[in-house]
């Protein structure tokens, strides 16, 4: 039988996960080592150090969850909502609707706050909604919307959390090491993340800290978190110092994400940011002279996700099934209720590159054409 030739790498301009830098899969491609290995634990300590800078953090527990970003999400309720608690979740896309349906699967009295797709939340809503809520434990919100490509703007919302003595749980998915996230600066509670958007690893981890307060209002519950994977005191006794063992942690994924982690901060923080804002505008320079218009509005707009209406009498799937099988280059189609309406490009991580930007430029005009 003849060998298989595989097929060449994708172009990956979605809404994750995105391209991957060569001296990540060659790290994940190492012989893997126990979960108990002495190797893997200075791994582990090397990754919650680096993690930490680019949260923005001196929280203790900070980790990396197995899971993707969903898995954060699922067990930030799950540690933080005990039955009868009030959530208050600020909902201005389709990531927001999911924290609604998680909470309340865990449940919370969801007190929920929309903003039209395409807007960031307003802070004076969330104030009147929250005034009015009765045990009101935790305020949520999504900063980067992938559905929508807005910029949830964090500051007024940790403020209005401070004032009611709740938790402010942030989902930066599509944000961390793209755009700054600035936890303890901004007073963010709990955070989580996804390796496969702007960290440059395939997807399989949850970047997650917690801060103190939070692990003491968590500590403080008088149930039992039902979610034994995602028990956070459970979890702190492998990561921590007796690393006793909980479950088989994918080591291979791991290595990956130390070399992720280290390529970041050679890159540095600021340049790395200052590379998403200039690809997306570049972008959006591009995509306007061919006459698209952005969805989210105009000074909300993130570096990492890109989201356009649909040109006039495009068909959506039929374009961007050409980019893939004619330019082997991926965009995201509308979620939600925004399916067949928006394209959802992503400029994030090793994707985020002039060349890769170049590259779909031509390739659009000629797939429109
Ligand atoms: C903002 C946001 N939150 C959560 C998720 C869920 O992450 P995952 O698909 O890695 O589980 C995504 C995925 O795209 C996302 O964009």
């Amino acid at each position: 039988m003849s060998a298989q030739r595989l097929p060449d790498p994708r172009i990956l301009l979605g809404p994750g996960p995105s391209c991957v830098p060569p001296r990540v899969l060659e790290a994940m491609a190492r012989a893997p080592v126990g979960y108990l290995d002495p190797e893997l634990f200075e791994a582990l300590e090397e990754i919650q150090v680096r993690l930490r800078t680019v949260f923005g953090t001196a929280n203790p527990f900070t980790l990396a969850l197995t899971g993707t970003g969903m898995a954060g999400m699922e067990s930030c309720f799950a540690n933080l909502v005990e039955p009868g608690d009030t959530v208050l979740i600020g909902v201005h896309g389709f990531f927001g609707e999911r924290m609604v349906e998680i909470a309340g699967r865990y449940g919370a009295q969801v007190v929920r706050v929309d903003a039209p797709w395409g807007t960031p939340l307003n802070p004076a809503q969330i104030e009147e909604a929250a005034a009015r809520a009765d045990r009101l434990r935790l305020i949520a919100c999504v900063h980067a919307e992938t559905s929508t490509g807005v910029r949830q703007p964090l500051e007024p919302i940790a403020e209005i959390a401070r004032r009611h003595n709740a938790l402010f749980l942030v989902d930066a998915v599509t944000s961390l090491g793209g755009l700054p996230v600035e936890i303890d600066r901004i007073g963010i509670d709990a955070c989580y993340s996804a390796t496969q958007k702007c960290m440059g690893c395939p997807p399989g981890l949850a970047p997650l800290t917690v801060s103190e307060r939070a692990l003491e209002r968590a500590a403080a519950r008088t149930s039992r978190v039902v979610s034994w994977y995602y028990d956070w005191k459970l979890l702190a006794n492998y990561w921590g110092g007796d690393h006793m063992y909980h479950h088989t942690v994918p080591v291979s994924l791991l290595i990956a994400f130390r070399e992720s982690l280290r390529m970041i901060q050679e890159e540095g923080l600021e340049a790395r940011y200052a590379r998403h804002q200039n690809v997306s505008r570049l972008l959006m320079e591009g995509v306007a002279q061919m006459g698209m218009q952005p969805f989210a509005q105009e000074g909300y707009r993130l570096p990492t996700l890109n989201a356009l209406h649909l040109p006039a009498g495009a068909e959506d799937v039929t374009v961007r099934r050409r980019l893939l099988t004619e330019y082997g280059i991926e965009i995201g189609g509308g979620l939600g209720a925004l399916k067949g309406k928006v394209w959802r490009i992503g400029t994030m991580g090793e994707s985020a590159s002039i060349r890769n930007v170049s590259l779909l430029l031509a390739a659009l005009k000629a797939a429109l054409a």
